[in-house]
């Protein structure tokens, strides 16, 4: 006695032939990179690129290795003239080599958002 044969055997499943592609493995920017190159395309773009390029500024690469560290930078970014004035050695230094343009004041950028803006920085190549 036989039961009722509705299923057929077995469906062969349907090949499209393209097999879904690996995920491309690219440099992708951490949430604080991505809001840091927000704060840099919004602040910094017009006058520094990333990179060794000179635009108005210095191109910022290696710009946390050749200056006094990230607290310098911080004071630099909310405010480089003071710096100067005060007579700080290095932004004397940099200020003369960049015909004593003065940068622009950043005094309403918080702590948080220039480590962002030091860490998308820090991923020029
Ligand atoms: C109006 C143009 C201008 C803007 C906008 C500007 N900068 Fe600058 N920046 C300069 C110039 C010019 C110098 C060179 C020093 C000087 O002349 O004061 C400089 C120097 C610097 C330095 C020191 C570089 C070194 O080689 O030691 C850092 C760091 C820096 N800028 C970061 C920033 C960041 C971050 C922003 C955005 C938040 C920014 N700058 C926006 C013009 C600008």
């Amino acid at each position: 006695m036989q039961l009722t044969s509705s299923g057929s055997p077995a469906t062969p499943t349907q090949t499209t032939g393209t097999p879904t592609p690996p995920t491309p493995v690219v440099a992708q920017l951490s949430e604080a990179q991505e809001h840091g190159k927000s704060l840099f395309t919004n602040n910094c773009a017009q006058c520094h690129a990333i990179t060794d390029e000179v635009l108005v500024g210095p191109g910022l690469k290696g710009v946390r290795e050749r200056t006094p560290g990230d607290e310098w930078l911080k004071k630099w970014i909310r405010n480089s003239s003071a710096l100067v004035a005060a007579g700080d050695p290095y932004a004397v230094q940099v200020f003369n080599k960049f015909q004593k343009i003065p940068m622009s004041s950043f005094t309403s950028l918080s702590d948080a958002d220039l480590n962002d803006l030091l860490d998308y920085i820090g991923t020029a190549k």
